[in-house]
């Protein structure tokens, strides 16, 4: 073989078939579309963003085999052709014999929250998730964050940062009893931490102590193939399995899983829980008929179900997964030229602006995260999201804002829909922001909903 004497770059996977026209807008035009969406990047009309990095939640464009299977939709309202190809591919993928459609993730979070949870339980989790802890705490639990410290830290550059600490486990147990503790919560990269995995080593050894606890496990599954991916780059034995099978291996040691299907499976709507469980099973397909409709379409049409089969199948390609990836630290490999401050190391999707660290002269009071978001779209259009104290909302007992260490700006990238040169232009804006932090100036709320304050609240600039 020839010597390597030049860098080879990798590309996208795939060429581009059909593309929607995007708008360029003006500065004072941003302004006037900022400031009548209460500062909030969720109430911005997508019209008016030119890059949108707000989620990778649905956003992503689907492939030609799966637009093709979506003619194939078969939308009788009970027993689908589609549901039962879905489901086979639940089996063999993420190894669940047990498996039932809701139209997104939040929907299985509800079901089996409900199924599994009494009132003054307590669930142990890997850090929290806006919507998991909702549904823990609304079906009466305790959510207790048993994430390694290092995951607060953001420029702490361990490899796992998504890890459980063992310690903090055998903690929560002897202080509420095995017995209060329904399942442990487990999510795979950990979203709110900046996209960081867990290890197999890792998860072996809190699926050994769940086992000797007879405390179920349930695994988060949003993301796998992103963990699954830095497993194979990161962890010893891994680098030669495939990405299928180190999913499947993940899997294995869960009791069950809930999946929003906007994120890994390409699609732009859908979800699922799947289980070993036969009981939970039962459980969850007769909840199922109440909240979101039959078993075998739970919310969705068939052709959304074939898509999501589809997806599966193409998650799995390393080509795939690689370039998801590998797209997301090109971006923070441009970033750090500018020496911003961002969590490290690159998560699986997205980067995380450290908004405390950028902005520190505003106070975490005047929400220095969801200011650095909106500044970023009035330079240009580029739109990110607030994971930080507005996210994280008030203690449901105290009613006191909950602080959390990490005040970040998430700029998340959907699949196979922007190009390096989006990229680039979102670094050149986020580092003229970065010069001209200094001038900027931080908000207050106008408006706070009860619930998941971020999706709604309204500011004005302080
Ligand atoms: N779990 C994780 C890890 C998620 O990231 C999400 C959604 C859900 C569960 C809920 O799924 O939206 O289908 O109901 N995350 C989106 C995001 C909203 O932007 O990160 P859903």
């Amino acid at each position: 073989m020839a010597k390597k004497v030049v860098k080879r770059s990798w590309a996208e996977p795939f060429k581009i078939k059909v593309v929607e026209p995007i708008k360029m807008t003006t500065r004072e035009y941003r302004e006037k579309a900022a400031k009548e969406a209460g500062y909030n990047t969720f109430l911005m009309k997508s019209e008016d963003v030119y890059i949108d990095l707000l989620t990778d939640s649905g956003t992503n464009a689907m492939s030609d085999y799966q637009w093709a299977g979506m003619m194939l939709g078969d939308e009788a309202y009970a027993g689908s052709r589609n549901f039962y190809y879905l489901w086979d591919n639940v089996k063999k993928y993420y190894g669940m014999p047990y498996f039932v459609p809701t139209h997104q993730g939040r929907a299985a979070e509800h079901m089996i929250s409900k199924i599994l949870i009494k009132p003054g339980d307590y669930v142990p989790g890997n850090m929290y998730f806006t919507t998991t802890r909702l549904h823990q705490e609304l079906a009466g639990a305790t959510f207790v964050d048993v994430i390694i410290d290092e995951a607060h830290e953001s420029s702490n550059e361990h490899p796992f940062k998504g890890n459980i600490d063992l310690k903090k486990l055998e903690k929560l147990v002897k202080e509420v009893g095995a017995k209060n503790i329904p399942y442990i919560s487990m999510a795979g990269p950990v979203n709110m931490a900046g996209g960081q995995p867990f290890s197999m080593k890792n998860l072996i050894d809190v699926y050994e102590f769940a086992k000797k606890h007879k405390i179920k496990l349930w695994f988060d599954a949003t993301r796998a193939t992103e963990n699954a991916f830095f497993i194979k780059e990161r962890e010893k034995g891994y680098a030669d399995k495939t990405i299928a099978q180190i999913l499947k291996e993940m899997c294995s040691y869960f009791d069950g899983l809930w999946v929003s299907a906007k994120k890994d499976l390409m699609v732009n709507i859908g979800g699922f829980l799947a289980t070993k469980n036969k009981k939970v099973y039962e459980e969850a397909r007769n909840m199922v008929v109440i909240y979101e409709g039959l078993h075998t379409y739970g919310g969705l049409a068939g052709r959304d179900m074939e898509a999501m089969a589809r997806g599966i199948e193409e998650m799995v390609e390393y080509e795939n997964i690689r370039m998801r990836v590998k797209q997301v630290e090109y971006a923070g490999i441009q970033l750090a030229k500018y020496k911003i401050p961002f969590v490290q190391p690159i998560g699986g999707h997205a980067i995380f602006l450290d908004a405390k660290k950028i902005l520190s002269h505003i106070p975490q009071e005047q929400f220095p995260a969801q200011t650095l978001a909106t500044e970023i779209f009035i330079d240009s259009g580029v739109r990110g999201m607030e994971r930080g104290i507005v996210s994280s909302g008030r203690d449901p007992k105290t009613g006191e804002n909950r602080k959390p260490k990490l005040e970040l700006v998430r700029l998340t990238f959907p699949r196979r829909v922007y190009t390096q040169s989006h990229i680039d232009v979102m670094v050149e804006s986020v580092a003229e922001v970065y010069e001209n932090r200094k001038k900027v100036k931080g908000l207050k709320f106008i408006y706070e909903p009860k619930y998941l304050r971020f999706f709604q609240a309204k500011f004005d600039r302080v």
